[in-house]
């Protein structure tokens, strides 16, 4: 065995005491994926729910570089979901505890990566649907109906299927300042006759999209409450869930230990012709709604549009992805808009909000500079927000350089903060006054200069134990700001 393969054994085998419930196989992968232990284990924490009690207890672990405060354990809720409050009230039975990976959302964890795939490649097929139209050239080509017998199978009983348009939005001809909404073709569907679900502005029905060989692909179809819903609300809920979809992707390219995506959504509009025996137009022609894939599962809210966070009743604690997706969505868009209302099975998402600085487009729901706040008072940073760099939001706390005292500056200057950086001082102040890890102590030399001793190892330090940890955040933190006055999004 190399040396390499030997500390790699060992990252592994100690990964395997933090984390007893997770399958060893799947840590050796997670480990490699990774990287590095410390990576590995966020990545595992996010897997397994929760770094497991006994990391709570054993000894700290010691993942290098992350402030004891920081690890998963601190932030589970004291207390449990009241009985009751959730399905079951109980934990998850056997198995890792809390960990989300009941068999139904194994599904949806396929729909994510067909979604990821899709955004990798552009090309492939999304659907059986598009394939069946012979890609995706665009083009306004009408599939032929199935026949009645075809259909058989698809549909539910009373439920009559239907002959629809369409329009899908196409993100890559948006972004090269094309009209970014394709007729897609016509399709024949199902709309099931009962509500399924209900948000606060839609009804939410099964659909199933039928193939002329008749077999079908299951949707939801989603209508606005009113009466007087207006066509541009089904164009403008697909446009708010596109444009979330491409911070989800900006998101996944800074290697977050789990990606996300929104379903692809689209807008139908129902041509049923008239009835050959009356002549009369079919009641239901005109009808418009949007459609989306179903997903099964779990289904969870993470977050609303009124600063409000909530935890994951399966997994019983906040989750710290959906949390960090929000946070990373006002970085990178430069300040001007947040992603909310993040709510789906896994981390395959729906129905967001996105409130803008201006208040403008994203319907309703967009709640303007109010709701920012709500949301940037809500948040608290959890470790991917640190992961990805993110500048933490500490609502009313802007340091400014006047009001820093000469040992923040002194550290700050250790740290490689420029005077012409006020912004990233908030590192230094927080470094400053780290906790340090369990078994460290802090003691003076004769001429008074601190040293740091680790009782675990014997070994001393002149340097915090954590001093490389917020020197790696100044670093990021640097350049995640750029990246946030780079890469604005088109509107
Ligand atoms: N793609 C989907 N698959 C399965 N269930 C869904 C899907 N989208 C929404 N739902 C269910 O329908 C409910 C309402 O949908 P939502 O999109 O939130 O409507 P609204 O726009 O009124 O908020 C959700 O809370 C969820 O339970
Ligand atoms: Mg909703
Ligand atoms: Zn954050």
């Amino acid at each position: 065995m190399s040396q390499r393969d030997a500390a790699d054994a060992n990252a592994v085998e100690e990964l395997a005491m933090v984390f007893p419930n997770v399958d060893a196989a799947i840590i050796a992968d997670v480990y490699g994926a990774n990287g590095d232990i410390g990576s590995a284990a966020m990545a595992l924490s996010e897997i397994a729910g929760v770094s497991s009690s006994s990391s709570a207890g054993g000894g700290g672990g010691g993942f290098a570089g992350l402030p004891a405060a920081d690890r998963e354990p601190q932030r589970r809720p004291a207390t449990r979901m009241a009985a009751g409050g959730g399905a079951g009230g109980g934990r998850a039975p056997a198995g890792a505890p809390g960990a989300p990976s009941a068999e139904d959302d194994v599904a949806m964890a396929q729909l994510l990566e067909t979604q990821l795939n899709l955004d990798a490649g552009g090309g492939a097929a999304r659907s059986r649907g598009s394939q069946a139209r012979g890609g995706g050239g665009g083009g306004a080509a009408a599939v032929a109906a199935p026949s009645a017998a075809a259909m058989q199978a698809a549909i539910w009983p009373g439920c009559e299927p239907l002959r629809f348009k369409k329009w899908v939005f196409n993100t890559m001809k948006q972004e090269r300042g094309e009209r970014p909404w394709e007729l897609e073709g016509e399709i024949t569907a199902v709309i099931h006759n009962k509500n399924f679900e209900e948000g606060g502005l839609r009804f939410v029905r099964r659909m199933r999209e039928v193939e002329p060989d008749g077999s079908y692909l299951e949707y939801v179809a989603k209508f606005f409450k009113f009466e007087a819903d207006k066509r541009e609300w089904y164009f403008g809920e697909v446009e708010g869930q596109m444009e979330a979809e491409k911070f989800a992707q900006q998101f996944n390219q800074m290697k977050p230990p789990k990606k996300v995506g929104f379903v692809q959504p689209a807008v139908i509009e129902c041509v049923q012709g008239p009835d050959p025996a009356t002549g009369r137009a079919h009641k239901h022609a005109g009808r418009m709604c949007n459609i989306e894939p179903l997903m099964e599962g779990h289904y969870e809210k993470h977050n609303d549009n009124d600063g409000n966070i909530f935890m994951d009743k399966k997994v019983e604690f906040v989750r710290n992805t959906p949390q960090a997706f929000s946070h990373f969505t006002w970085e990178q868009s430069g300040n001007r808009l947040v992603v909310c209302d993040v709510q789906g099975v896994g981390d395959l998402y729906t129905d967001p909000q996105i409130h803008t600085t201006d208040g403008k487009g994203f319907g309703q729901g967009n709640m303007g500079r109010a709701g920012i706040d709500k949301y940037l008072q809500s948040h608290t940073c959890n470790d991917i927000c640190r992961m990805m760099g993110l500048r933490p939001l500490r609502p009313g706390v802007s340091i400014s350089s006047a009001a820093v005292s000469q040992e923040v500056k002194d550290y700050a200057t250790y740290l490689g903060i420029q005077p012409s950086e006020p912004d990233l001082l908030w590192i230094a102040s927080e470094g400053l006054v780290a906790p340090l890890p369990q078994g460290w102590t802090e003691h003076r030399t004769a001429d008074a200069n601190p040293y740091f001793h680790d009782s675990k190892s014997g070994k001393s330090s002149w340097q915090h134990p954590y001093d490389p940890y917020y020197r790696q955040l100044v670093t990021k933190t640097r350049a995640a700001a750029q990246i946030g006055a780079t890469n604005m999004p088109g509107k």
